[in-house]
């Protein structure tokens, strides 16, 4: 009998995608540990596999690879964002690397939007107020936030998610919408009906900025202090992206300063840690990187990273390759 192939799984995802690889007739070997794998557990980890299914916590660079072994072929990042891939040693490798694009655009978007809201009308803060015992009843000056209609949302980023969230708040909310993308998309904009803007007069035009750009070397610090002050003083920012997009000690003193009106974040430039002033600032929404969280997304990104290693160990092209 041919040997099977080894799948290695670097932390348990949903079963719809465990289910695939297997049915498929894979050795699938998830990691044992409930948490992200250090480096030298992670080289053994996966020695000798065949295919990775990678997390976005996991680093995968020319060590990583070399430590699978030449047999290599693929490795899968469960997750759309893949700036954990250091995709030149894939390349001098010849090894696929795929990611997890469209499934999770909508639920991305959703959790963007309600982010958005919660920041402006202070839910979090207002939430935390009734637990800890402190509603005395109706005031007249108690946590006012800020409208949300007629508002202008600047969006960084017109990828998919950058486009749903541009759709459902011009349509649903009547915010008019901006945008900044390196790469200007004028069929996109007109079956939007948004307006293409310079980086700056973004900054200075928008009531509400989200950011929706893939981190590389050009997005890293795209928003430092000199951003923030460009912004409007009663002006938000909604990160979904990656953390790194924002130079976070930047943000935190911008927040401080009060040089703009309040951050709702979903991501950090040095997760799991986040800068210890966000912590205490009231005008902050902090997630824990959640946006692509539904149960139903995320069955659908692990079946979408099991479908691209079957294709690749059968003999195919990957359906989703990054390069
Ligand atoms: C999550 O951050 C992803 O990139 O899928
Ligand atoms: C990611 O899916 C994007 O292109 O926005």
């Amino acid at each position: 009998m041919a040997k099977k192939f080894k799948v290695v799984v670097t932390r348990r995802i949903p079963e719809a995608g465990l289910q695939l690889l297997k049915k498929a007739g894979f050795e699938v070997k998830v990691s044992p540990y409930n948490r992200i794998l250090t480096r030298p557990e992670l080289k053994k980890f996966v020695k000798g596999a065949d295919a990775i299914l990678s997390l976005l916590t996991d680093k995968i660079d020319g060590e990583i690879l070399d430590a699978a072994g030449p047999q290599l072929k693929i490795v899968a990042n469960y997750a759309v964002g893949y700036d954990n891939f250091k995709i030149d040693d894939f390349k001098t490798r010849k090894i696929y690397a795929t990611n997890t694009p469209g499934v999770l655009t909508e639920t991305v978007a959703e959790h963007t939007i309600g982010l958005l809201f919660a920041i402006a009308q202070r839910i979090v803060e207002a939430d935390e107020f009734v637990r800890q015992n402190k509603f005395r009843g109706w005031e007249p000056m108690l946590f006012l936030g800020t409208d949300i209609r007629n508002k202008t949302l600047g969006i960084v980023g017109l990828g998919r998610i950058g486009g749903e969230v541009a759709k459902r708040m011009r349509d649903g909310f009547g915010l008019k919408i901006i945008y900044f993308d390196a790469m200007r998309n004028k069929s996109l904009e007109k079956q939007l009906g948004i307006q293409y803007t310079p980086f700056k007069s973004l900054l200075k035009q928008s009531d509400f900025i989200s950011i929706h750009v893939p981190l590389t070397l050009k997005t890293k610090h795209m928003f430092t202090l000199k951003e923030f002050r460009m912004m409007k003083p009663t002006a938000y920012i909604i990160n979904t992206s990656r953390g790194a997009v924002i130079k976070e000690e930047d943000l935190a003193k911008a927040l401080k300063a009060k040089i703009i009106a309040g951050a709702a974040l979903d991501v950090y430039e040095f997760e799991p840690k986040i800068t210890p002033d966000l912590l205490k600032l009231p005008n902050t929404v902090l997630l824990p990187h959640i946006a692509s969280a539904s149960i139903e997304t995320r069955s659908k990104m692990a079946e979408m990273a099991a479908k691209n290693i079957i294709s690749v160990l059968r003999g195919k092209k990957p359906i989703n390759p990054i390069f």
